[in-house]
């Protein structure tokens, strides 16, 4: 008797290309570990993002310069374990790409050998444009990443909105046809104004993915705690929260509490 093999279509980069032709928006999300990661992706999201905001919501750190590449291919074999349809993407993270592109080729390498995601991204546009060429010319999909760049924040000293002058929505745009260019096959648009978004997503045949970017972008990408409601302190205005998580498990363990208090978990049908 031969084995039952479950087709799934897998979605692909030429999966997202054909989308942003037929004008199909993108749905993206973030996961860090194979639970939630098996939800989002029998749910039917296109990508999930492993993002080096692991960094804050997984760690508990201020910011994402932190966390170690080791760090993101942990969180990021976890997620590949629940992929039946998704495209997993592996966020490099800080550190081990801005130096030079060999080093930011063998970090490539490095997530694509040990955590089998599918792409990688990174942070920047024109001071990165060696680094994605070569990846990209060593087979491994990049996804570039623009606008409020999280991994810049000293560089920032705030996390307001991006690109609200002339002079960095022009680099803003140059930077989009240069990640373009280098062969990017999508790029994340951060924090910018929807107009210059619209702009953007409009003159790349790559797709965008915003997040605070407006509804023009070609995808949108949420931080799995920020909308699932698990962090309740971050509400900037472009986050849709779809759940209070945090008050639905708040009430479940004070309610778990309550009944070892009180004698009544476990009753005689939850034991042996
Ligand atoms: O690390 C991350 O979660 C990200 C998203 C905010 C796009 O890069």
């Amino acid at each position: 008797m031969s084995a039952v093999v479950k087709e799934v279509k897998k979605v692909t980069t030429n999966t997202l290309q054909k989308m942003k032709a037929a004008g199909e928006k993108i749905s993206m999300i973030t996961a860090y570990d194979f639970s939630f990661a098996s939800i989002f992706d029998a749910a039917g999201i296109d990508i999930i993002l492993v993002g080096d905001s692991a960094s804050n919501v997984m760690a508990g750190h201020v910011t994402t310069l932190p966390i170690t590449l080791d760090q993101m291919i942990y969180h990021a074999q976890s997620v590949v374990r629940a992929r039946e349809r998704s495209l997993i993407v592996c966020d490099i993270p800080f550190g081990y790409y801005q130096s030079n592109s060999d080093i930011a080729l063998a970090s490539a390498i490095k997530i694509m050998k040990e955590s089998g995601a599918n792409t990688v991204k990174l942070e920047g546009g024109e001071e990165v444009l060696d680094s994605v060429k070569k990846i990209v010319s060593a087979g491994i999909p990049v996804m570039g990443h623009l606008g409020l760049t999280p991994q810049s924040i000293n560089k920032f000293g705030t996390y307001v909105v991006r690109a609200t002058e002339e002079q960095e929505a022009n680099k803003l745009k140059r930077d989009a046809l240069l990640l373009q260019e280098a062969g990017c096959f999508a790029v994340v648009l951060e924090k910018i104004p929807a107009a210059l978004a619209k702009e953007v997503s409009e003159s790349l045949h790559i797709p965008t993915i915003g997040i605070g970017a407006g509804g023009d972008c070609d995808g949108q990408v949420l931080v799995m705690h920020d909308m699932l409601g698990i962090n309740t302190e971050f509400k900037p205005r472009f986050l849709r929260q779809y759940l209070n998580l945090n008050e639905q498990v708040t009430g479940a363990v004070q309610q778990y509490i309550k009944d070892i208090k009180s004698k009544d978990f476990p009753n005689e049908n939850e034991q042996y």
